[in-house]
């Protein structure tokens, strides 16, 4: 993988070939820091590029490309829980997939939408805690592709959705309805980034703690 070669190259005499830090450099695990909050992808790059300010990591001059396959290489050095900690009732799990989560997601064979990110395989991509805080706080993190925003187009027509892409020209998001937009700039009047994430936020009382080691669990059998 392209990230890992740049990571050994270019990071590793300080965090380690495999990011667990050094006994003899000052550089932290990279594989604790995804649980943390504020440390999202978005937090990664920043630091990767800008260097950590009175420190000596430095800031980086690659491309945007490069600098999202380190973070991906990055993200791909947790060590998951084993499947010890997917314990709950995989069967439950998917009745309640079905019920709160299917509208906007697939997981493995399971049918679903595409407003959020295909859940297949996530419990080896992140850890538990962290999809916990996914499901209570959406907000907290929301990935490249599946930002939220508003659009506005010139003949008063106004849609939500998440934004997959933009350049100079054109936009596309895919709409709270679910089907795939293109907007030329040209007709688009005003563009609202959104603060809030499109997934609503799934409290203690709307699933309990039970019911997500279910779901969890679920997710784990859906590689
Ligand atoms: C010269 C040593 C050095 C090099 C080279 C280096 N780092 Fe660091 N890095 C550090 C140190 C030290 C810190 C902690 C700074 C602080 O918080 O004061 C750090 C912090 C970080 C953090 C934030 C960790 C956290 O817990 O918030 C990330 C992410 C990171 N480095 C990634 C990288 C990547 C990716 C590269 C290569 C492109 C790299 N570093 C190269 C020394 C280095
Ligand atoms: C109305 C649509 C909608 C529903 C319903 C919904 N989600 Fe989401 N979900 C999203 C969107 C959009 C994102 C991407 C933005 C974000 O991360 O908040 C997302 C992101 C996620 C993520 C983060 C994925 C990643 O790659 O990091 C997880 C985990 C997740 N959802 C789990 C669930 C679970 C479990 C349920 C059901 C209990 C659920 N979602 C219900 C729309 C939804």
């Amino acid at each position: 993988m392209a990230g890992g070669a740049l990571f050994r190259a270019q990071c590793a005499t300080c965090h380690g070939a495999d990011g667990k830090g050094i006994l003899s450099i000052d550089a932290p695990d990279l594989t604790l820091m995804w649980g943390r909050d504020g440390v999202n992808d978005e937090y990664v790059f920043n630091v990767v590029r800008d260097g950590i300010p009175g420190s000596i990591m430095p800031p980086h001059g690659f491309g945007e490309t490069e600098i999202w396959m380190l973070v991906a290489f990055m993200a791909s050095l947790v060590e998951f829980g084993g499947d010890a900690d997917f314990m709950g009732d995989a069967g439950n799990g998917r009745r309640l997939f079905a019920e709160n989560c299917a509208e906007c997601h697939r997981a493995g064979e399971e049918a679903g939408g595409v407003l959020g990110p295909s859940l297949t395989g996530i419990t080896l991509r992140r850890a538990p805690d962290a999809l916990v805080q996914s499901i209570r706080e959406p907000s907290g993190r929301i990935e490249r592709g599946f930002r939220p925003v508003t659009v506005e187009t010139g003949i008063g027509e106004s849609v939500t959705g998440v934004l997959k892409n933009e350049d100079a020209f054109s936009l596309q998001l895919v709409t709270e309805d679910q089907s795939l937009r293109a907007f030329h700039r040209i007709g688009v009047r005003q563009i609202t980034r959104l603060g809030e994430s499109l997934m609503p936020v799934f409290s203690e009382a709307d699933l309990d703690a039970d019911e997500l080691a279910d779901l969890l669990a679920f997710l784990h059998g859906n590689q």
